[in-house]
């Protein structure tokens, strides 16, 4: 069984959606730089706070975001890590700290990508992510989970999703192409209904 596992994909191609299972059915760490950067929004660092560039759908700088990853993964004893490598800087950083048993990338076309980050709304209380349309909540705009209000991320209004699309395919996905070329990268079609995105990771594990 895989115990370091990484997961790409595009913005919206469902890594939180999986990482969150993935975590809880190994008993592994979920680290995720999106959600510790939006925990440390307002941080100052000599490059500004991570709000700035967040907002505007780029990177945050690679210093501030290695930093974050690298303590994180010291302290897990297994891991799926979702939203880094970015870049192929931060892949090469990422070599340096650790090994992965799998590689998994999410295939979603573009459009979907867009559908999915428009409609997405998330709880303001305990971070669970619905989507008003492919996975919608009992009751709209309030949380399944723990009866928080459910709202819609900065950054995930139609202009800034698209930059992140833009900022993705210059940056992100020659990462994809570098685990491609190295040979460990598992490709699996994100567009399946949650569930079976999540069967399809598991056997990918299982048989690791
Ligand atoms: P981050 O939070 O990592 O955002 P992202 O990569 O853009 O990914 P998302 O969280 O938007 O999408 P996801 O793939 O997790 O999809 P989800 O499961 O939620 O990063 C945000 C920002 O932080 C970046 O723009 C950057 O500024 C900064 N940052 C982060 N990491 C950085 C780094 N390494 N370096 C520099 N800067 C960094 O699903 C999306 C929606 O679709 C949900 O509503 C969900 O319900 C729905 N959905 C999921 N799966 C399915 C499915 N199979 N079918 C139908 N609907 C689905």
């Amino acid at each position: 069984m895989s115990h370091r596992v990484l997961l790409l994909g595009a913005p919206g191609a469902g890594k939180g959606t999986q990482s969150t299972k993935l975590a809880e059915e190994y008993g592994i760490e979920h680290v995720t730089t999106g959600d510790a950067l939006r925990a440390r929004k307002d941080m100052e660092t000599e490059y500004g706070t991570p709000r700035e560039y967040m907002e505007a759908g780029d990177l945050v700088p690679d210093p501030v975001v290695n930093e974050i990853v690298e303590a994180a993964l010291a302290d897990a004893d297994g891991f799926v890590l979702d939203g880094y490598p970015r870049n192929l800087d931060q892949a090469e950083y990422l070599s340096e700290i650790t090994d992965l048993d799998a590689v998994i990338f999410l295939d979603v076309d573009e459009e979907v990508l867009v559908d999915r980050l428009t409609g997405r709304r998330v709880c303001e209380d305990c971070g669970a992510n619905y989507h008003v349309e492919f996975a919608p909540p009992e009751e709209p705009g309030v949380c399944d989970e723990c009866g928080g209000d459910l709202h819609q991320r900065d950054d995930d209004t139609e202009e800034t999703a698209r930059e992140r699309l833009s900022v993705y395919r210059e940056n992100t996905e020659p990462v994809i192409e570098h685990f491609r070329e190295t040979g460990d990268l598992v490709e699996i079609d994100g567009e399946a209904a949650p569930d079976e995105v999540f069967d399809r990771i598991r056997n990918v594990l299982d048989e690791e």
